[in-house]
């Protein structure tokens, strides 16, 4: 007990913490985090929870309640023995419960409205003697398929379902002893699934069975003397019910089947399904009348021989002699159906997934009413050969060679039935000489995964084309519409090279109403904004997108979707990129004219070089300002003095102390020789200040003055020099004995002072930056 629970809390961890398939079908990974959240989170979205074979004894309310969005649950395959539902409580949604193969002895059918949303549940084989049937089942009123096994049946069983009509009933009756004739006919269901073993041999069973259902299911009969089985089933005649029998994973000799396929033949029956014969012991031919049926369709799916002798006549002329419209002989492993010895009736024959060869029906003229044939994945190898056996199929339209290994050698004369209108050529082995060798009334052409590079001229002459798959080829261009046939209306090219398509293809192609090409390795640029553009003029004729159309080169938009692809048209058209690299440059220049002219730029620009150049050297400065205690002298003319004391000045120091300005009105000391007090000056300022003139250049003292700061200048290598142009000097009034002067003026930009008033803050800010350095603070100098 322990232990079961022990394991059930177990699986229900794995399961959360394994993939998880949630609602929309999606598998989600839970993440590491807090594991009972987790827990709980991830368990909330489960859907469908398959426990089966886990060894689960015991199931209890806690478990389930979990999972209330639970759909599905599978307990297939467990020990449990006792079940109430209420356990379920919590599983409002629960639509799919299999409790088969269990050792279920007690139901509690009181607590059935637990589960009453259920539609399929499955009894099956859960060791109950008598089917467990209690009046309560009525609860389930959405109940579609109901699964039971049984020891013994008696006609009250079911007598609680009769009212209720049900899509399908499972009966596993490999354990059957006592069965009371009638008991199932109570059921009303569509199918009956009956599950036989070796022993059953039930008359009252069979016949019950033929007259319950309009589907009959009969599994795993395994006879290899199966005159019983036989003889039960010939019971089956034009009154029965059935219509629809299905004899699924069946194992007898072929003279048994044989028998049985007569009683079919002359009965109600009109659908018959044999999956997964197992032939033993002889299969030898007989000939048999298989005319005048109710049949339509047979289908023989997957066939397991184990005979392995034959004696001619060859046994499988006998399907050859069938006279029905659909017949299908897929999965049997054989290598060739014999051409009809009298015209036949096969409208549709199916002979998928067998090791069929070229030799199939070639020169056969009795398969005129032959509408669909179906020879996908066989052994197929030349499309000639294959041409050449349709050209007695007067009624043939629909052609499935996919899935073989045809080729087409250039050369072959092709020979196709004039009425072939759908050819599917998919996966083979087909190149473009292909196109030389294809029905001249095609209208749907399917050639997929095959080794296509380019399409030629003579897909035109397909006037017909109405569809063309290339999917999975290696296509490098959309072809253009020229190429196709004028009645195309649905192309493919997905998954093929295709990396820049053709300007011309979007602009003819208008006929064409459904494109697919995504899945190609597209290189964005600029050509491709022509294909983006096809979906912008008509939506919805791009199969697939945005999602399956991506670029794949450059690298730096690798995997983003094309639809988000942008480039701007500047980038694209070199005509426009030039005009706007053009126009940018002229309408520069004229902005740099206008400015010259307007608001004097040059002035600007020197200003602003001074100023750099000043900040830099001030920086460079500040260890030779010992024994300073002035930023600057200031030397001038007579004539200028007004300027200087009215605007220079105050411009200068600004009442604020910050700046100290020596000039000689104020400074210089009465009694000390001029040229002294000159030095003095000079010797205790940072800078020297001189504001030229016309009037200055004629003063001598001024010369003096220029001298001695120059000679500090040179004496010191330092750059202490201000020149101030307060009106232009013209050359030649620089006498020529002022050389000096003149080299000064030459080398040494200076600073011109500005009649607008506009330019008036740059100046001072600039000169008053050129001065301002931190003086020592030695107070004794004034
Ligand atoms: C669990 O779900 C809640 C709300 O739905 C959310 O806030 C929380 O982050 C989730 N926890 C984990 C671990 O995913
Ligand atoms: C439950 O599991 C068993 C065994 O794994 C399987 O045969 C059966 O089909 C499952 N039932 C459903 C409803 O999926
Ligand atoms: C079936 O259930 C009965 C009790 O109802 C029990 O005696 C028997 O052993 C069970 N059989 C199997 C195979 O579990
Ligand atoms: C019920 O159980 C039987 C036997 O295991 C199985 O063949 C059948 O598919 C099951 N049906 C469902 C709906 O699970
Ligand atoms: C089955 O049920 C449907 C609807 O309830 C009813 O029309 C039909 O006659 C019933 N068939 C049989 C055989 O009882
Ligand atoms: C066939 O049926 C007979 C009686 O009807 C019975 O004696 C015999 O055992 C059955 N054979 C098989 C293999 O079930
Ligand atoms: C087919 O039937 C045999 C018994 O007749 C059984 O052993 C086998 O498992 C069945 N196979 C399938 C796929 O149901
Ligand atoms: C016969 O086969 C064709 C093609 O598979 C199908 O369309 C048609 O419905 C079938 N007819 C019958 C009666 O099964
Ligand atoms: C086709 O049927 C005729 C009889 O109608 C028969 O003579 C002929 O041999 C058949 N053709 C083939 C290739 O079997
Ligand atoms: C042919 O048979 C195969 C295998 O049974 C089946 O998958 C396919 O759908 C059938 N095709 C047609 C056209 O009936
Ligand atoms: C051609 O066959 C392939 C696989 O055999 C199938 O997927 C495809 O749908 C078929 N094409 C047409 C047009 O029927
Ligand atoms: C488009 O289709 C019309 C009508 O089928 C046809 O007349 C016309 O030639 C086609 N145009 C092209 C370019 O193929």
């Amino acid at each position: 007990m322990k232990w079961a629970e022990i394991s059930l809390d177990f699986f229900v961890l794995m399961y959360v913490f394994m993939p998880i398939q949630s609602e929309d079908g999606s598998v989600e990974k839970s993440s590491t985090g807090h594991l009972e959240e987790i827990l709980l989170n991830a368990s909330h979205l489960v859907t469908f929870l398959d426990l089966s074979q886990k060894y689960i004894s015991l199931v209890d309310t806690n478990k389930f309640r979990l999972f209330p969005k639970l759909k599905s649950l599978n307990l297939s395959h467990n020990l449990i023995e006792e079940l109430d539902f209420e356990v379920f409580r919590f599983n409002t949604a629960l639509e799919q419960l299999d409790l088969s193969h269990n050792k279920l002895s007690k139901i509690s059918c009181s607590s059935l409205h637990f589960i009453k949303n259920v539609k399929k549940l499955n009894l099956s084989y859960t060791n109950s003697s008598v089917v467990y049937l209690c009046k309560e089942i009525t609860v389930l009123s959405n109940l579609e398929y109901l699964g039971l096994s049984a020891e013994r049946i008696q006609k009250q069983d079911f007598l609680n379902l009769a009212q209720r009509q049900l899509q399908c009933v499972f009966l596993g009756l490999e354990n059957l002893r006592e069965y009371k004739s009638g008991s199932i006919q109570l059921l009303n269901t569509s199918k009956l699934h009956v599950h036989l073993s070796k022993y059953i041999n039930n008359q009252f069973l069979f016949y019950d069975a033929l007259a319950t259902a309009t589907t009959l299911e009969i599994s795993e009969i395994e006879c290899s003397f199966c005159d019983n089985y036989t003889s039960l089933l010939s019971m089956i005649n034009k009154n029965s019910r059935v219509r629809t029998l299905i004899l699924s994973n069946t194992t007898m000799p072929w003279k048994a089947m044989r028998e049985i396929f007569l009683s079919v033949w002359r009965s109600s029956v009109e659908h018959f399904y044999v999956n997964m014969f197992t032939l033993i012991n002889e299969f030898t031919y007989i000939q048999t009348d298989f005319s005048d049926t109710s049949l339509k369709s047979l289908v023989i799916d997957h066939i397991i021989t184990k005979v392995f002798y034959f004696t001619p006549p060859h046994p499988l002329n006998t399907f050859s002699e069938m006279l029905l419209e659909n017949f299908t002989f897929s999965n049997a492993d054989i290598t060739h159906l014999f051409c009809p010895p009298r015209p036949s009736i096969f409208r549709f024959l199916n002979l998928s997934k067998n090791r069929i060869t070229d030799e199939i029906f070639q020169q056969c003229d009795n398969l005129t009413a032959l509408e669909l044939l179906n020879l996908c994945s066989n052994k197929l190898e030349k499309l000639s050969k294959i041409s050449s056996m349709t050209s007695n199929m007067k009624s043939l339209k629909h052609l499935d060679l996919s899935q073989n290994i045809l080729q087409y050698e250039q050369g072959e004369i092709c020979n196709w039935a004039d009425t072939l209108v759908i050819l599917n050529l998919s996966e083979n082995r087909l190149m473009n000489e292909a196109f030389a060798c294809l029905p001249i009334n095609i209208q749907v052409l399917d050639l997929t995964r095959n080794q296509i590079t380019i399409i030629p001229k003579t897909l035109k002459d397909l006037t017909f084309l109405r569809e063309l798959n290339l999917s999975f080829n290696r296509l490098r261009n959309i072809p253009d519409c020229h190429l196709l046939g004028r009645s195309l209306r649905s192309l493919r090219v997905d998954g093929n090279f295709i990396n820049s398509p053709s300007v011309a293809f979007y602009q003819n192609c208008h006929n064409i109403t459904k494109i697919s090409a995504g899945h190609n390795p597209y290189q964005c640029d600029c050509e491709l904004r022509g294909f983006r553009h096809l979906e912008h003029v008509t939506p919805g004729r791009l199969a697939g997108w945005p999602d399956s159309y991506r670029c794949e080169y450059p690298e730096d938009f690798k995997g983003l979707l094309l639809k988000d692809f942008y480039l701007s048209e500047i980038s694209c058209n070199i005509y426009m990129l030039l005009a706007i690299v053009l126009s940018s440059v002229v309408i520069a220049l004229l902005l740099i004219i206008f400015s010259c002219l307007y608001f004097d730029l040059p002035w600007y620009i020197r200003m602003l070089y001074q100023w750099i150049r000043t900040k830099h050297r001030v920086r460079n400065a500040q260890d030779l300002l010992k024994d300073k205690c002035f930023h600057a002298f200031v030397s001038y003319c007579e004539e200028d003095s007004m300027w200087v004391r009215n605007t220079l000045i105050p411009n200068l120091e600004r009442g604020d102390g910050t700046i100290k300005i020596c000039y000689h009105e104020r400074h210089f000391v009465p009694g000390k020789a001029i040229v002294d007090n000159i030095m003095d000056s000079i010797e205790k300022s940072f800078k020297s200040i001189f504001v030229l003139s016309p009037n200055f250049v004629q003063s001598e003292w001024c010369h003096y003055e220029l001298y001695f700061a120059q000679h500090a200048l040179f004496g010191r290598n330092y750059d202490n020099l201000i020149l101030i142009l307060l009106n232009p000097i013209p050359d030649y009034l620089i006498p020529k004995k002022f050389q000096k002067l003149k080299t000064i003026m030459k080398h040494r930009t200076y600073l011109e002072w500005p009649k607008e008033k506009t330019k008036h803050g740059l100046f001072w800010a600039t000169l008053r930056d050129s001065i301002h350095v931190n003086l020592p603070t030695n107070e004794d100098d004034v």
